[in-house]
């Protein structure tokens, strides 16, 4: 795969594995753990407040998705599936929505941005380690769930770039 210097386009630009959503995921919480690695493994200030705005992204775009199309997909076919799954996203959108309307500059964000990296952290691996393997053992077919998030995430890409593009007009 193409190297670029910002993971989060990367993994916007790759094919949307229709038939099997869960890579996406996947790829997604990969995303997640290089860029809290990144923030937890620097001493400058600069590189972790680039690290803590991709994270915010990724998380953010990568819960929208979840919740969005995945979790009502997945809803639909088992409604006991997800439920702890999605109390879990309460919890993170929260913290989410809290450090989205501050600056990442001051002090007081890391612990907020710390709290927020264990509580992602745990919850992706929860749903590799449980809600995955069960999907994967129910042999379901998400190609329609798939259909779905492929459109809705390419909607939520041109959202958030006319929303870039608007605000380094303003
Ligand atoms: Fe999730
Ligand atoms: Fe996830």
């Amino acid at each position: 795969m193409a190297t670029t210097d910002d993971p989060v386009r990367s993994r916007t630009q790759d094919a949307f594995p229709v038939d099997n959503p869960v890579q996406a995921l996947l790829r997604d919480h990969d995303l997640v753990r290089k860029l809290a690695d990144a923030y937890r493994n620097t001493q400058s200030a600069d590189v972790r407040k680039q690290a803590a705005t991709q994270l915010i992204h990724a998380i953010h775009m990568h819960s929208r998705l979840e919740e969005g199309v995945f979790y009502p997909g997945v809803r639909r076919v088992d409604p006991n599936l997800i439920a702890r799954f999605e109390e879990d996203h309460l919890a993170v959108d929260d913290l989410l929505a809290t450090l989205q309307g501050m600056s990442l500059d001051e002090a007081r964000t890391e612990p907020l941005v710390r709290e927020l990296i264990d509580a992602v952290l745990s919850h992706i691996r929860q749903e590799e380690e449980q809600l995955f393997p069960e999907l994967k053992q129910a042999a379901l077919d998400l190609t329609s769930i798939g259909l779905e998030m492929q459109a809705f995430e390419a909607n939520l890409v041109h959202m958030q770039a006319q929303l870039s593009d608007q605000a380094s007009r303003r």
